[in-house]
This record gives structure tokens, sequence and C-alpha cells, in this order.
């Protein structure tokens, strides 16, 4: 007998509505934690040991008890709270790891913070998607330039903790105190890890945008690592150093510049021989199919901002590339999480 393919099953209209549902509940849930964390709930909520109620809780913090009960039960709804008979709250597991410890590699309140400020964009595409119209970075609210200096902090934990053992002769050179470059350095939250893991390291650090440096040096003041940070306000297109530093880092942001070959064949002059270049990426999917993943589908709303500049998310597979291009050897990439690869090679 011979079969016929059968056409996948149409889905009913019942599960597509729970589909959007489902990204509508999530879409709140971001404001839920985003307010969570600006209020300091979550974090009072991380440090009490016990469960409190969320009257409690506004006593506690200086809150309308109102909003605070309906936080309470929106964050609970949400699965980052967990409720005792009592009718007391504590956090759910994982969620100070997740929400509050800022300086761990799995701190995903950056996202939070991120995905809420990348209201701007969609605001501005309402117009810009008839007109054309891209900005820069300065054109940016400071929130937006906040919330992705907090996101990306996380980025650089994980090299530390999940990439450079990996690369033990990246290590020991860092150990043994590198001239690190790091490049696209925002406000600086990620280099001041790498310089605290490594008290020997001096660094150059560089960004085309004023007021994101401005952030920066106060970052770095306030960590007293002024004076082992040289910095530098220069677009990365136009960096002419040379044969000067060990290790060179760019963390999510290789992807935004206007020319890349050049960045990389520039960067590739600023290494000494042997110094390794990280370039630490948001994975795009490599195929149309992935983009329906969970990653996938966060990458693809990522990719508004990058539009709005501009530019777009690259596959890991053209960062390998383009390294490869401009000679660097020894390439390879390292998953750190689901939502970060970093590719690296030497010089
Ligand atoms: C996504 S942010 C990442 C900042 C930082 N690496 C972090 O992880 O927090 C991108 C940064 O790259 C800078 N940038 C983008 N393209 C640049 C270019 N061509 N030259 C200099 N800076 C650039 C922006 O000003 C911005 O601060």
């Amino acid at each position: 007998m011979v079969t016929t393919p059968q056409a996948p099953a149409q889905p009913t209209v019942t599960q597509q509505a729970i589909k959007l549902c489902t990204h509508f509940s999530g879409y709140l849930a971001t404001w839920v934690i985003d307010l969570g964390l600006r209020a300091g709930l979550l974090d009072e909520l991380a440090r009490r040991s016990e469960a409190i109620s969320a009257g409690g809780l506004a006593e506690h913090l200086g809150l309308d008890p109102h909003y605070t009960r309906v936080w309470c039960r929106s964050a609970y709804a949400a699965g980052v709270l967990d409720l005792s008979d009592e009718q007391a709250y504590a956090l759910a597991p994982h969620m100070a790891t997740l929400l509050v410890d800022a300086d761990g590699p799995n701190y995903m309140g950056g996202m939070a913070h991120t995905f809420v400020a990348l209201r701007e964009s969609f605001l501005d595409l309402r117009a810009f998607v008839k007109t054309g119209q891209r900005e820069w970075w300065s054109g940016f609210d400071s929130e937006w330039i906040e919330a992705v200096g907090d996101s990306g902090q996380a980025y650089y934990r994980r090299i530390l903790e999940r990439v450079l053992p990996h690369l033990p002769a990246v290590h020991a050179k860092l150990e043994a105190g590198a001239r690190v470059l790091d490049l696209a350095c925002g406000v600086c939250k990620g280099p001041i890890k790498v310089a605290r893991a490594y008290p020997s390291t001096t660094f150059t650090v560089v960004d085309g945008d004023a007021y994101t440096l401005e952030q920066a040096r106060t970052n770095l003041a306030r960590h007293g690592l002024a004076e082992r940070f040289e910095v530098l306000h220069a677009p990365l297109e136009e960096l002419a150093l040379r044969d000067a530093y060990d290790v060179a880092i760019i963390n999510i942001s290789l992807h935004e510049a206007r020319d890349i070959e050049r960045v990389v064949a520039n960067v590739r002059r600023a290494l000494r021989e042997r110094g390794t270049f990280l370039v630490s990426e948001f994975p795009f999917p490599e195929t149309l199919e992935a983009c329906r993943a969970l990653p996938g589908q966060l990458m693809s709303g990522i990719q508004f901002f990058e539009a709005h500049i501009g530019c777009r998310l690259l596959p890991i597979s053209r960062f390998v590339e383009l390294l490869d291009k401009a000679g660097f050897r020894d390439l390879g990439a390292i998953e750190a999480s689901p939502l970060h690869v970093v590719v690296h090679g030497t010089k």
C-alpha cells in the first residue's frame, strides 16, 4: 500500500491564542521584574531568610502597601515568588542568583532592564519604520546605556569563569600582568571584573560614545581602578595602536562596527605576537528555523535595536570567518551560555 505524507496538522485558534498570551505574559513579567529591582523589592526578599507578607515588605521598604500587594501577586503569578500558607512571600528557587546577584555569571536582572528600555527603539520605530531613519548611541536615553552595561557584565563574569579555564595560556598571561585592550568598553562594568580578577593587569579601554565614557570613568574611580585604566574616546575603525597588547576583548559589540573587517585588522595590529583576541558575542541563529527557539526569539527582539543603529546581530560562523580572513590562528568558539559564545584567535 502506498502512503502519502500527511500535511502537519494546523494548530487550533485556541492554541495560537495561547501562544500569543504566553508572549504577552512574558512582556508583563519583564516589567514586574524591572519594577521589583528598581523598588528594592527583589533585593530585600533576597536578603531575608524568612518569608514576609506584602504588607510587611511595604512597611519595611517605605512603599505603598496597595502597589506592593499588586507587585507581590504579579511576581507570584510569574513564578518569581513563592507564597506560603501564611500569605508570606519569598523568592522562588534560584531567583536571587538570576535576578539579584549582579556580579554572578547567571545574572539576568540586566536583561529585564534592557528589554524594558528597548521600548525606546519600538517607540521610535513607529515613525522610522516608514522613514528608514537610524540613530547612534549618542541619541539614546541614559536608561538604555545603563541597562546594557548592567546586562553586559554577566558576559564578562562568564568569560572569567567559563571561557578562560579553556584557554590556560590566556589565563597565565592575565595572571602575569597582561596589557588588555577592551574595545567598545561601554560603562566598564565588565572590564572592572577582569581587572579585579587579575590584579596585575593594565587596561586600555575604548568607546565611541562620550556619555558612556563619563559613566565608565565614574565606575572606574568608584572601584579605585582609574590608575590602571587608560580611557580612549575613539571609533574602533580609527584605532592606530600597534604591537602593544597581550589580550583584546570585545563584548557584544563587534557586530556594531561600521567597518567590521577594518576593526578586526586594527585589533590584530594592536596585539603583540601570540596575543589573543576574544570576541564575546550574541550567537544570532545560523538558520531561520532556529529563530523559533527561545534564544533565537530573544535575539530576534534585540535585532530591533541593532537595526535602529544601522547594524545587525551576526551568526558565530561569521566571526570565525572574519578572524580567519584577518590572519588569526588557532581559532575556536566556546559556548558560555545559550545566549553567549566567545570566538577566540591568536595573532
Ligand atoms: C552593546 S554595548 C556593549 C558595551 C560593553 N562592551 C558591555 O558589555 O557592557 C556597545 C558599545 O559599543 C560602542 N560602539 C559601538 N560601535 C562602536 C564603534 N564603531 N567604535 C567605538 N565604539 C563603538 C557603543 O558606544 C557602546 O558603548
